[in-house]
């Protein structure tokens, strides 16, 4: 996850570090951030101080510790990385060799890949990915209409809607989201997906977000394999700044984030320290009307506002294989004397963590739409096994 989280997030991290470089244009002795292979700015995040003179930065190194052999670790085999190495880059999208992208062959239909999300991923996605309680909506309808709310939609009209930002209409590579899924998906089990299984649910995405591939719809009968996964051009491919693309899109990043006029900054004059009116004043600054982008959709909260429903008679044993199993068939099954730990603390406590949720991994209610009462119900059912 920490992974995607970072590909994702590419973008802020540039910026945040292009303005601390800009930050400090005209400092005496303005810090360096360097990626400590050949000083150049790190874009993403990561910072190292190089040791000069013994040094780095304003305190002394112990050499000599440092040249003592640590013994912590080993380098891991071949096998070991080849597990960990599971990325599935864009390059394709740039042309570049599709061997070398980690996309592995496969394919899924969208059929499958319904039935698959039915079963694993509803109870937090919701229907056909409408997202809700807290968790992100996988689709809102049709990417290519979508992806034009993302820009300028509030600056013609300040009362349209804001940006709706999901997958089909704001990410601009389709690798991302095969590579999302196979590691990070479903949220509780995550890793437990097959080859196959992964472009079943790509394709089931493709389908609720309305896109063609090739011109071709990814309708109810499309089965997605990795050749038709090689022409997906996603609506929002180019709508990021800056475009950031094959072997010199490194140095194309420092290059961009080096003009602040590239990305609507104001210059700062050089060369001098300055504490007031130190920006230029001839750059043209664009503002939209009102109080801005405001409203996006999804909202941009995690607030797991769960609908209370009004108590009606449940059987428990459908509930669980719905609303439960998929994550309690293999720890704390019903009646599974694993229970014995959780109820220590008193049926009370487990109550009230199976109905906020706990950060170890229970979603409030396990994402299902019940009463509380109907919730203690299936807690009931769950200790007891009856
Ligand atoms: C227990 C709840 C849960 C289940 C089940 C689950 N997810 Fe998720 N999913 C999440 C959460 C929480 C996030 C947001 C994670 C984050 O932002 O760090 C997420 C994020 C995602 C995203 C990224 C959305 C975006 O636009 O950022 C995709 C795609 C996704 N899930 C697909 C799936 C698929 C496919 C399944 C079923 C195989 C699944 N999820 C099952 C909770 C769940
Ligand atoms: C997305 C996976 C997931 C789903 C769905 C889920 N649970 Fe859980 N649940 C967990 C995990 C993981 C734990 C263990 C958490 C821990 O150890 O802190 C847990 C723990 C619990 C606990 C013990 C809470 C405590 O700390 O005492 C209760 C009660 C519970 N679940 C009830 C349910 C019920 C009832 C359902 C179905 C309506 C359900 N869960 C659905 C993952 C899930």
């Amino acid at each position: 996850m920490f992974k995607l989280d970072r590909k994702l997030i590419i973008s802020t991290s540039v910026a945040a570090i292009a303005l601390l470089g800009v930050g400090c244009v005209g400092g005496e002795s303005a810090p360096t951030f360097s990626d400590g292979v050949n000083g150049n700015i790190s874009i993403d995040g990561g910072v190292s101080y190089p040791t000069i003179n013994g040094k780095s930065g304003n305190y002394f190194v112990n050499e000599s510790h440092i040249g003592r052999a640590i013994n912590n670790g080993r380098v891991p085999t071949d096998a070991e990385e080849a597990k960990w190495n599971t990325d599935v880059m864009a390059g394709y999208v740039y042309n570049e060799d599709p061997k070398a992208l980690g996309l592995p062959e496969g394919e899924g239909s969208v059929e499958e890949g319904e039935a698959l999300y039915e079963a694993q991923c509803v109870m937090c996605h919701g229907d056909f990915g409408s997202g809700g309680g807290g968790y992100p909506a996988l689709s809102k309808g049709n990417a290519e209409d979508l992806q034009k709310t993302l820009t300028n939609n509030r600056y013609q009209d300040p009362q349209a809607d804001g940006p709706t930002r999901v997958f089909g209409s704001y990410w601009p590579q389709a690798s991302t989201m095969f590579w999302y899924i196979r590691d990070g998906m479903p949220h509780p089990k995550s890793d437990t997906l097959s080859v196959n299984q992964t472009y079943a649910l790509t394709a089931y995405m493709l389908n609720i977000n309305e896109m063609s591939i090739d011109g071709q719809e990814v309708d109810d009968e499309y089965v997605l394999d990795r050749a038709k996964f090689l022409k997906i051009k996603m609506p929002n491919q180019d709508g990021f700044e800056p475009n950031v693309r094959g072997s010199d899109s490194l140095p194309g990043v420092r290059a961009y984030y080096a003009n602040p006029a590239n990305f609507g900054a104001h210059k700062v004059k050089p060369a001098e320290r300055c504490m007031t009116n130190c920006q230029e004043t001839n750059a043209t600054v664009v503002r939209i009307a009102g109080e801005g982008i405001s409203q996006f959709i999804p909202p941009m909260s995690i607030v797991r506002d769960l609908p209370e429903k009004k108590a009606e008679t449940i059987n428990v044993k459908e509930v669980y294989s719905n609303a439960c199993a998929m994550c309690h068939d293999s720890f704390l099954s019903p009646g599974s004397a694993e229970w014995a730990g959780y109820t220590a603390k008193g049926i009370d406590k487990v109550y009230a963590n199976g109905i906020n949720g706990t950060e170890t991994g229970m979603p409030a209610k396990g994402g299902a739409n019940l009463s509380d009462a109907n919730f203690k119900l299936m807690v009931d059912y769950l200790i007891s096994g009856k």
